[in-house]
C-alpha cells in the first residue's frame, strides 16, 4: 500500500527508519516498487545519470515531467516525489506553484523537492498553500554549487551548522513536510532530526536521522563518470550473497526465464534494492565507511553553538 506523509511522520515517531530511492524510468521505478521501498524520487539527478548532462543545472521543467511521467508508469503504489529543477521555482511563488503543480497534475507525482531554507521561504509557503507537499533540501544542494564556491560539505563549521539549523526551523515552520540533509556529518545531521517535527532523511548525512536517500545509479554502479564516496553500490554483495540461488531455474532458462522475465539485469537490480532497504531498516548502512568525518576541534566548536540539543 502507498505510504503518505502521515505514515512517514509516525514512522519517525517509532523510530522505524524510512527508505528512499531515485528513479527516472519506467524500469527502474518499478523494480523499487516491487522491492518494497517506500519513496521514489525524481531527481534532477536524471539530467545527469539518464540524459547524459555535465551538472544537474541544464534539465528543463519539461525533461523532469517525462523522467516523473515514466517513473509513475512504472511504480503506481510508491510516494514520489518530483524535484523542482533549477530555474523553476526561484522567480516568482507563481511560478513555483504553477511548475510544482504540473509534477502533480501531469506525472502523479505525490509531493515536490526544492533546494533551500530561508531564501525560498515564500515559495515553499505558496506551494503548500496551494495544497501540495513540499519536501526541503539542505546542506550540500547541488543548485547552488557555484554559490557555495564547488562541492562543500555543511554542518562542519559553527557558522554552517547553525545557518542549516536555522534554514531547517524555517523549512518546518512554512508548512514544509520532510527534509533531506545532503552530505554532513552525522551528529549535525542527528540534532537537526532532534530539533524537527517532520521526518529528517539523508544522503550521506550519517544513520543518525529518520531515514535514507540512495541515487539509483550509485546504488547499481550504472553511472560511469562519479559515484560520491557516501554512496553504496550493492552489486557486487548481491552477485556474492546470491550468486547459487539467483536463478533457481538456471537449468531451463528457457522455459522459465523468459518466461518470469526473472532471467536478466533487472531482477538484480530488484535484489540490490532489498539489500539496502534491509540495510537502512537495521541501521547497518549507511555504516561508518560512508559517514563524514569530523574533526574534534570541529565538534567542540559546534557543540558550543546555542542550537545543540
Ligand atoms: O537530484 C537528486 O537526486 C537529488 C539528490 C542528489 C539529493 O536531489
Amino acid at each position: 500500500m502507498k505510504k503518505s506523509i502521515l505514515n512517514f511522520k509516525q514512522m519517525k515517531s517509532k523510530g522505524e527508519k524510512i527508505t528512499w530511492i531515485t528513479a527516472y524510468s519506467y524500469p527502474m521505478a518499478m523494480a523499487a516498487e516491487k522491492a518494497g521501498i517506500e519513496m521514489i524520487l525524481v531527481g534532477d539527478s536524471g539530467g545527469m545519470v539518464e540524459l547524459g548532462y555535465d551538472t544537474t543545472n541544464p534539465v528543463t521543467m519539461d525533461e523532469m515531467i517525462q523522467l516523473a511521467k515514466a517513473a509513475r508508469r512504472g511504480a503506481p503504489n510508491t510516494f514520489i516525489v518530483g524535484d523542482m529543477p533549477q530555474g523553476s521555482y526561484e522567480v516568482s511563488t507563481e511560478e513555483a506553484i504553477r511548475n510544482a503543480m504540473r509534477f502533480v497534475k501531469e506525472a502523479g507525482c505525490d509531493a515536490i523537492k526544492l533546494e533551500g531554507g530561508v531564501r525560498v521561504g515564500d515559495k515553499v509557503k505558496a506551494i503548500v498553500n496551494a495544497g501540495i507537499v513540499v519536501i526541503g533540501h539542505l546542506g550540500l544542494t547541488p543548485q547552488s554549487v557555484a554559490s557555495f564556491g564547488g562541492y562543500r560539505v555543511q554542518g562542519k563549521t559553527l557558522e554552517s551548522f547553525e545557518e542549516t539549523v536555522v534554514d531547517a526551523v524555517s523549512l518546518e515552520k512554512n508548512g514544509a513536510s520532510l527534509l533531506l540533509l545532503e552530505a554532513m556529518p552525522s551528529l549535525s545531521a542527528e540534532q537537526i532530526s532532534k530539533r524537527l517535527k517532520i521526518p529528517v532523511l539523508g544522503i550521506g548525512a550519517g544513520e543518525l536521522v529518520d531515514g535514507q536517500l540512495i541515487i539509483m545509479h550509485d546504488l547499481t554502479g550504472f553511472y560511469p563518470n562519479f559515484r560520491p564516496w557516501f554512496a553504496k553500490c550493492y552489486i557486487p554483495q548481491v552477485i556474492d550473497k546470491y550468486k547459487d540461488t539467483l536463478y533457481p531455474f538456471k537449468d531451463n532458462l528457457k522455459k522459465f526465464g523468459i518466461q518470469l522475465r526473472e532471467d536478466g539485469l533487472l531482477s538484480i537490480v530488484q535484489l540490490a534494492i532489498k539489500e539496502y532497504i534491509d540495510e537502512v531498516k537495521t541501521i547497518n548502512f549507511p555504516s561508518e565507511d560512508y559517514n563524514y568525518p569530523i574533526k574534534i576541534e570541529e565538534l567542540l566548536s559546534i557543540k558550543e553553538s546555542k542550537y545543540w540539543i
